[in-house]
């Protein structure tokens, strides 16, 4: 989107909207977007989850009751509501939502005879997130009309991958709709990078395929692997990120990591303090203390 951002201190210093997608169903994509966004947001970045999935996930795991759902997504997509109208507060500081209904399983009909129907969100979100340091969209398990919004609105993608057989299946199908996108609506649109997820270390299977992805994706592949963990599953139904529900397990670790990580990256600086490579659920200290400050404000 490129705005300005008005906290001339924060990095960076433009909105940077990076959709979540992944069309293969259960890899992750919800858990990721909560808790990077909680994790940015303990950094003192602010912070706004876009629940673009029917399912309401994202919402429901922020918190965030069906009844106080009022104006969502869809509405914004119609054009029936502004998005500062669809709005709401989290309970943790800096992290806002844009909730969604069950109503938007209908919107990719309804949208059908709309003027610049994949371009909806990007129009809604233009001028209207300067205040955020970064938008991360939640999308549904599909490349339909919703997340094909998303890539059109969006500065870069980030790619959840389950650690099971049949990982990379799709994928390319994933990474075509995004040369696509780029071609014909926004050239812009960047391969932020792939998460490895659910990461089993006692299962060699997972070993195989994050050595197989990262011999696919190179140096796209983060180095952080957000392990296997039941906190991170229980969490949801408490309507809380892990790092809220249990900052000190596996789970909320990985995921400050991948923060840390996301964050060093965009500065182009390596992955680890010395260009290490971390291990699984670790992305390293950051230079200049953001881990610190990671860690301290979610653990206040
Ligand atoms: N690291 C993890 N450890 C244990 N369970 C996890 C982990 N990450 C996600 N899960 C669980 O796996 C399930 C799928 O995760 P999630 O909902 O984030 O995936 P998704 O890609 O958003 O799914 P969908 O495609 O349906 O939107 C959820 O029950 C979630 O709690
Ligand atoms: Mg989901």
């Amino acid at each position: 989107m490129a705005q300005t951002s008005p906290s001339s201190d924060a990095v960076p210093a433009a909105t940077r909207v990076i959709a979540i997608a992944n069309q293969k169903g259960g890899v992750g994509k919800t858990t990721t977007a909560i808790n990077l966004a909680t994790a940015l947001a303990a950094t003192r970045r602010s912070v706004l989850v876009i629940d673009l999935d029917p399912q309401g996930n994202a919402s429901t795991g922020l918190g965030i009751d069906r009844t106080a759902r009022a104006v969502t997504i869809y509405h914004v997509l119609l054009g029936e509501a502004t998005l500062a109208e669809a709005m709401i507060t989290t309970e943790i500081p800096g992290l806002s939502l844009i909730p969604s209904g069950v109503d938007l399983s209908g919107a990719e009909l309804e949208l059908i005879d709309f003027d610049r129907r994949e371009q909806r969100l990007h129009d809604a979100l233009d001028g209207a997130v300067a205040a955020f340091d970064y938008v991360l969209i939640d999308c549904p398990p599909s490349l339909n009309l919703l997340t094909l919004n998303a890539l059109v609105g969006a500065d870069a993608v980030l790619v959840p991958l389950q650690c099971e057989f049949f990982a990379l299946e799709g994928v390319s199908h994933l990474i075509k709709t995004v040369e696509r996108v780029r071609h014909a609506f926004n050239p812009g649109l960047e391969l932020q990078g792939i998460v490895l997820t659910m990461f089993d270390r006692r299962n060699n299977l997972s070993e195989q395929v994050a050595a197989d992805v990262r011999a696919y994706f190179g140096d796209k592949v983060y180095n952080t692997v957000i392990p296997r963990n039941v906190r991170v599953s229980e969490a949801p139904s408490h309507g809380k990120p892990v790092l809220i529900y249990d900052v000190k397990c596996s789970g909320s670790e990985a995921y400050l990591g991948l923060a840390s990580e996301l964050l060093r990256r965009e500065r182009g600086l390596p992955p680890g303090p010395d260009g290490s490579e971390p291990g699984p659920g670790q992305a390293g200290a950051d230079e200049d203390g953001d881990d610190d400050a990671i860690e301290s404000d979610v653990r206040a």
